[in-house]
């Protein structure tokens, strides 16, 4: 049994004010919640999020972090940085880092290793745009951002968590439908299931793009969706917490 997973991903949002009253809101509705609960910061507010959410049941973590162990990497994050303050999860492969910062999968898969081998759990991200969704590439781009991972990881693959997220539908207000998401998460997990069973089984699939809370309760009611991967919604507490209700 896959326990849901509603994770925040608030990019480059926050203040140390904001947050303070974002974090305390969750922390204190967050007792009556079936689903697991994340939320992935600015690495400058990691400090905070230990602070305020330490002993709670809400657990947190970054949007991206180096290849690297240390060194001369000017801006970079390393992973034993993150662990520092006692991260449990990194997002890697957001498709703002992969359109942005070019970021190649085979970076993403070398960066969810990194994060593997330093007891972190990657949520590694993948997703079509529009066009390659209409002329008809979803399928095909999935797999080539999911391959480099897949043979990276090899049997570390139950430690990951995989979000898909349809770049048409970020922040968009576009939600692919139920129904879509399910056939590319379907899709995904038979995949794992090539390289690993036992993984397939336990690995959680996050929905990402608009998901809010009047559209969280159909998603997350389809099979092979164990979660959501929340951008503008998470930096609501009533919303997030009301997409986490509906897990
Ligand atoms: P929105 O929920 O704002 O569409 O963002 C989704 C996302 O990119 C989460 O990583």
């Amino acid at each position: 049994m896959r326990q849901a997973l509603i994770a925040g991903n608030w990019k480059m949002n926050g203040s140390l004010a904001a947050n303070a009253a974002l974090l305390t809101a969750l922390r204190e509705q967050s007792q009556s919640l079936h689903c697991e609960l994340a939320v992935c910061a600015p690495a400058p507010y990691l400090f905070q999020l230990q602070s305020l959410l330490a002993g709670s049941s809400i657990n947190w973590g970054a949007q991206d972090l180096s290849v690297h162990e240390a060194g001369a990497y000017t801006g970079e994050v390393s992973a034993s940085m993150l662990q520092d303050f006692a991260c449990r999860y990194v997002i890697v492969g957001h498709s703002e880092r992969r359109a942005m910062h070019a970021e190649t999968s085979e970076l993403v898969a070398l960066k969810a290793a990194r994060a593997l081998s330093a007891g972190l759990v990657p949520i590694v991200c993948v997703g079509e745009t529009l066009a390659e969704r209409e002329s008809g590439q979803t399928a095909v781009v999935v797999e080539q951002q999911l391959s480099p991972v897949l043979d990276k990881l090899g049997s570390q693959l139950a430690g990951i968590v995989i979000a898909y997220e349809p770049v048409w539908a970020i922040g968009t207000g576009k939600t692919a439908t139920p129904e879509m998401a399910q056939e590319v998460h379907e899709l995904i997990r038979a995949r794992l299931a090539q390289c690993d069973n036992a993984a397939a089984a336990v690995v959680r699939l996050l929905y990402g793009g608009s998901m809010k809370p009047d559209n969280a309760r159909q998603l997350l009611a389809m099979p092979d969706i164990d979660g959501g991967l929340i951008g503008g919604a998470a930096l609501k507490a009533a919303d997030f917490l009301a997409i986490a209700q509906a897990a």
